[in-house]
Order: C-alpha cells, then sequence, then structure tokens
C-alpha cells in the first residue's frame, strides 16, 4: 500500500476507537440518568466501534504495513439531554460517513483496488448506521409526545372538592 493510504487508514482505525469512547461516555450519562436501557444500547454501540476499528487494525497488517496506535481528546461527557446526546451522535456518524468517503476517494486516486474493495463494507455500515440513530431520535420524540398525552390525560382529571367546613 502507499504510505498516503497507510497513514489514512491508521486515522480512521484511530478515530474508530475515539468513536467508541463517545459512545462508551454516552453510555455512562444515560447511566447516570437512570435510563439502563439506554445505556446497554449504547455499551453495544461502543463494542461495534471497537470492532470497526480493528477490522481496519487487521487490515492493515494484512497488507503488511505498521498500524499506529494513537490518543485522542477526552470525549464530551456532559448533555443538554438525552435527545441532544442522540443529535450530537448522528452528527458524530455523518462526519464519520465523509471520513469513509474521503478514504473511498483516496484508494480510488491511488489505483488501491484492494482498500477500495475493503471499504465498501463500512459504506453500507455507515449507512446502517445513519439509519439507526435517526430511528432512535424519532422514538425518542414519539415516545415523548406519547408521555405528555399520557400527562394530559391524567390532569383532566383533576377536580376541585371545597374542603368541607368545620
Ligand atoms: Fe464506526
Amino acid at each position: 500500500m502507499e504510505q498516503k493510504m497507510i497513514d489514512a487508514l491508521n486515522e480512521q482505525m484511530n478515530f474508530e476507537y475515539y468513536s467508541a469512547h463517545i459512545y462508551l461516555s454516552m453510555a455512562a450519562y444515560a447511566g447516570e440518568l437512570g435510563l439502563a436501557g439506554f445505556e446497554h444500547w449504547l455499551i453495544t454501540q461502543y463494542e461495534e466501534e471497537v470492532f470497526h476499528a480493528q477490522k481496519i487494525y487487521h487490515y492493515i497488517v494484512s497488507r503488511d504495513a505498521r498500524a499506529v496506535i494513537k490518543g485522542f481528546d477526552d470525549p464530551e461527557k456532559d448533555f443538554d439531554s438525552l435527545l441532544s446526546m442522540l443529535e450530537i451522535a448522528l452528527g458524530h456518524e455523518r462526519i464519520v460517513t465523509g471520513r469513509i468517503n474521503d478514504l473511498v476517494a483516496l484508494a480510488g486516486k491511488l489505483n488501491d483496488y484492494a482498500t477500495h474493495n475493503f471499504l465498501q463494507w463500512f459504506i453500507s455500515e455507515q449507512v446502517e448506521e445513519e439509519e439507526t440513530f435517526m430511528d432512535l431520535i424519532q422514538k425518542v420524540k414519539l415516545v415523548k409526545d406519547a408521555g405528555l398525552y399520557i400527562l394530559d390525560n391524567e390532569l383532566k382529571t383533576r377536580t376541585f372538592s371545597p374542603p368541607t367546613q368545620k
């Protein structure tokens, strides 16, 4: 592989590990809110990102190149709400999609058909990742409306009974 391609793949590998940390941090936030289901879901997302990173790691090594592990900034740990956290996650996935597209373009430019082929899996994966977060955001919004509807119905039943005079 050309060095340019190796460097770009290494950058993406590290970015996938960084993504993993972002989701683990989001899991901890959900846990703090007492949302064990969201916490579990986000830990699963963390595992998926580690898998993505390892997939790139193995590919680099299989091409007789060196995988270079780097550090990264601390992920966000505080969010305004569950919904805004999920919107940040979707924004992050869109950044990842852009990065994968750039990698595919680079592989094409360098006539590196093996890497071009390897990256196709990530192209499909990103379609799924974006869809998964869009669906979850939609569900959270719908559930919020449903919660308001339930609360609204509960408020309808309020009555006033004048205290009995003694
Ligand atoms: Fe990923």
